[in-house]
């Protein structure tokens, strides 16, 4: 972000995911947040509300001790103890260090929004990355004449 959301945004969505149980945690030190993580998942409306949309970030002086991994860790797990089966994100491709700590949680990258953002004359890919908590079946080939049909899914399946 180039500026901070107005302060009654954020309030309105932390105190949404506390009353939904959204996975949502902080750092802490001496009563200021220093860091966040948070895990909402999309609306059951459009058949999304098996996937999570990740959002963290860390303060400055406080990045590179660790924090991000501890906060990340535990909303991942909250997110998997809740039944959510992907949690998804998106990256720009300069952020180096936000791109190596979901690669070594297992986030593979799922495609690339080209050019899609554009600061000081500079363009920025977007990257889509995606982990997989929960792999019930195999996804089906649908190239046709590819093997068997896939197998039956049970009603209301996504
Ligand atoms: C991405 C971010 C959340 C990481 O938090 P952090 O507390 O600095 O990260 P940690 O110290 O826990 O490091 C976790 C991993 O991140 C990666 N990482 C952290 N700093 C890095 C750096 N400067 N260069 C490369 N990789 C780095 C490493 O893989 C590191 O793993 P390690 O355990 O082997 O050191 C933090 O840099 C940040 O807030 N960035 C700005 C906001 C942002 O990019 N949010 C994500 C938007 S998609």
């Amino acid at each position: 972000m180039l500026e901070a959301p107005p302060i009654e945004r954020v309030q309105s969505f932390v105190a949404s995911n506390i009353v939904a149980g959204n996975p949502q945690f902080v750092a802490e030190e001496n009563g200021r947040i220093v860091g966040w993580c948070d895990v909402t998942p999309g609306s059951a409306a459009v058949g999304m509300a098996h996937v999570g949309r990740l959002g963290m970030g860390v303060l400055t002086g406080y990045r590179g001790r660790k924090v991000g991994r501890r906060l990340i860790n535990a909303t991942v797990e909250k997110a998997r103890m809740l039944g959510l089966e992907k949690i998804e994100l998106g990256v720009f491709s300069s952020n180096e260090p936000a791109i190596a700590l979901y690669r070594s949680l297992g986030f593979q990258e799922e495609g690339r929004k080209k050019r899609g953002r554009f600061v000081d004359g500079i363009y920025d890919d977007v990257i889509l990355m995606a982990l997989e908590l929960k792999r019930p079946n195999p996804i089906p080939d649908p190239t046709p004449g590819s093997g068997p049909p896939p197998p039956r899914r049970e009603a209301g399946y996504p």
